[in-house]
């Protein structure tokens, strides 16, 4: 589904981002997991369309589409959350996924000035679909509750039902259980395991290691911009490299 190529992304002299190449593969729940600082969000910004790579190709379905803007990018079929909280905070959780349930709707300035009937059903169609998201990531009853009151875990969900109103076949989750205590993120694990269910496909950044390891099929490792490993959890557990690193030194030594 999602291919980048050779990508490459510097800021100045900085190289963030050194000869990249991952796959994501239709139906998967893809990891990409690394310490701080190594590329992770630049990454998605990449693929997302918030930054043009200056090497490589990000491609959609054999479609290339990096270097299109964000909402080019969202239109074929992709869609992030944030690794910090971005709501409207003063508004109500049902608004904030109503904002980008509507973003594909078509309306002319005729039907808008004279409230037309077509206009309405629209409008009832977009809250039904937003009550529908956020009952299905578990905020059902929350509807009116404005962004800011939520609990933080609940913030999170409500990020991940707005990513969903825009349909997105690829949905890109940045660090959606950090500063969640257990129980939260195991409730978040369930709501992946769903998502995938319901045929979405996932790139998961995360650096709660039990999460990403019982959830994901394969991983993506980035170290200082570059990939170090990839494979199943199992492999990417004992493999040398990433041990050294997240332990800071090799097995036995
Ligand atoms: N817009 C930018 N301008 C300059 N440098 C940037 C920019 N965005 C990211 N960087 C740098 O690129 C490197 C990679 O950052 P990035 O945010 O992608 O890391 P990360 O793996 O997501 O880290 P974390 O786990 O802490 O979220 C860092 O050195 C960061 O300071
Ligand atoms: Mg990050």
């Amino acid at each position: 589904m999602l291919s980048v190529n050779q990508v490459s992304m510097h800021f100045g002299g900085l190289v963030a981002l050194d000869g990249v190449n991952m796959t994501v593969k239709d139906g998967e729940i893809r990891g990409l997991i690394g310490p701080n600082g190594s590329g992770k969000t630049t990454l998605i910004n990449v693929i997302t369309g918030f930054y043009a790579p200056t090497k490589g190709t990000v491609e959609m379905d054999g479609q290339v589409i990096s270097g299109r803007t964000p909402n080019a990018v969202a239109k074929a079929g992709l869609c992030r959350t944030f690794q910090n909280i971005n709501l409207f905070s003063e508004m109500s959780a049902l608004e904030n996924v109503v904002t980008a349930a509507c973003t594909h709707q078509t309306v002319n300035l005729g039907s808008a000035i004279f409230q037309t009937k077509a206009l309405k059903a629209q409008e009832k169609e977009c809250h039904d679909k937003a009550r529908e998201l956020l009952s299905f990531v578990g905020l059902g009853g929350k509807e009116d509750v404005k962004a800011t009151n939520l609990p933080y875990g609940q913030q999170r969900l409500l990020e991940i039902a707005r990513a969903l109103a825009t349909e997105p076949k690829l949905l890109l989750l940045d660090e959606p259980v950090a500063g969640m205590n257990e129980q939260e993120s195991d409730e978040a694990a369930k709501l992946v395991h769903k998502l995938r269910e319901s045929g979405k496909t996932i790139l998961l950044i995360e650096h709660h290691m039990k999460f990403v390891m019982s959830l994901c099929d394969s991983l993506t490792v980035l170290n200082y911009g570059k990939v170090i490993a990839e494979g199943i959890p199992s492999e990417i557990q004992n493999n040398e490299d990433v041990i050294s690193i997240y332990l800071g030194k090799k097995r036995g030594k």
